[in-house]
């Protein structure tokens, strides 16, 4: 009988198809509830460079194949397997996890999650790294680092004091219990919470408006959403000023024509929608 593990190439641990510029991007291990393994994480490097920069694609969605989104590290491959390699075995399973979770988390496209299924401690990374989240209310959260004997690394810490209350963070990390979807979307960590047959519908409704707005501005606000986080509100204040500056040296036109439409055409209320951006002249 062939071994699943050996014969799973890297190749096969990541979905993704391209509809109507969305690109769904799956993590494709549902034999293993999408534990993220190190092959998993080199190969979504790879998938990332792919879809960043191509002009078909608007918006990404992060979903799971199967019955998870993720149930996180996976303890063998990631660690068991990379520890037993020392230091090095492990620092470079660390750096390849991290790098496509920061490099998701600064992508030049809006991203979103998906989520499906389970979610669990290292899940929270790629989980924080979209900009949106949406869950199955069936969806079960959970840092359950503290069940098998770590604390919650790999910035799952970070990531539940950056989208919980203090309180609910330390519960949620001291006790390692279950949230729900609709639980997570309580306590900030999606979106939105939706039955499950109602999810890939909604998630492909907000993609859809994305993608009809300014890509440069998209890039911009989220990007200063995140900066400004940790930012004084007088140091907030300079780099949103600078930060447009730059991103008018990449569009000026789409600013101009977003005006334009509004107090000459009236044809659109920035208000109420986005501006028409196939009438845009460049
Ligand atoms: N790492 C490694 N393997 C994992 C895994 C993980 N994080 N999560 C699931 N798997 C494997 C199981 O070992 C099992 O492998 P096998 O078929 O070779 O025995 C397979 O995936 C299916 O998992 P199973 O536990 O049978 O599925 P389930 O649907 O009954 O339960 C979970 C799903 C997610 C509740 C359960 O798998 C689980 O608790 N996973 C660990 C979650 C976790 O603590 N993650 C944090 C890591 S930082």
């Amino acid at each position: 009988m062939l071994n699943k593990k050996t014969t799973e190439t890297e190749e096969q641990t990541v979905a993704y198809a391209v509809e109507d510029h969305v690109a769904w991007v799956r993590f494709n291990r549902p034999e293993k509830r999408n534990a993220m393994s190190p092959k998993l994480n080199r190969q979504m490097m790879r998938v990332l460079d792919e879809l960043e920069f191509r002009d078909d694609v608007a918006v990404l969605v992060l979903t799971g194949e199967g019955a998870a989104w993720s149930a996180g590290m996976d303890l063998k491959e990631y660690f068991r397997e990379t520890e037993a390699q020392g230091l090095r075995g492990t620092r470079k399973a660390q750096s390849e996890s991290y790098g496509w979770w920061r490099r998701l988390r600064w992508y030049q496209k809006p991203t979103i999650a998906m989520v499906n299924g389970w979610c669990f401690g290292g899940g929270y990374g790629p989980l924080f790294a979209c900009d949106l989240a949406f869950a199955a209310e069936e969806a079960r959260f959970g840092l359950s680092e503290i069940n098998w004997g770590i604390l919650p690394g790999g910035g799952a810490s970070k990531v539940a004091v950056e989208l919980m209350s203090f309180r609910r963070a330390m519960y949620h990390a001291l006790m390692g219990e279950n949230i729900d979807g609709k639980t997570a979307a309580e306590w900030g960590l999606v979106n939105e919470a939706l039955p499950a047959d109602k999810l890939t519908a909604r998630v492909a409704e907000v993609a859809k408006v994305l993608s009809g707005k300014n890509p440069v501005a998209l890039k911009a606000t989220k990007d200063a959403i995140r900066r400004v986080r940790e930012m004084t509100y007088d140091n907030a204040e300079d780099f949103l000023v600078r930060a447009q500056e730059a991103a008018n040296s990449f569009d000026n036109e789409g600013r101009k024509e977003g005006i334009r439409q509004f107090i000459d055409d009236k044809s659109y209320k920035p208000g109420l929608g986005a501006y028409d951006k196939s009438r845009q002249k460049n």
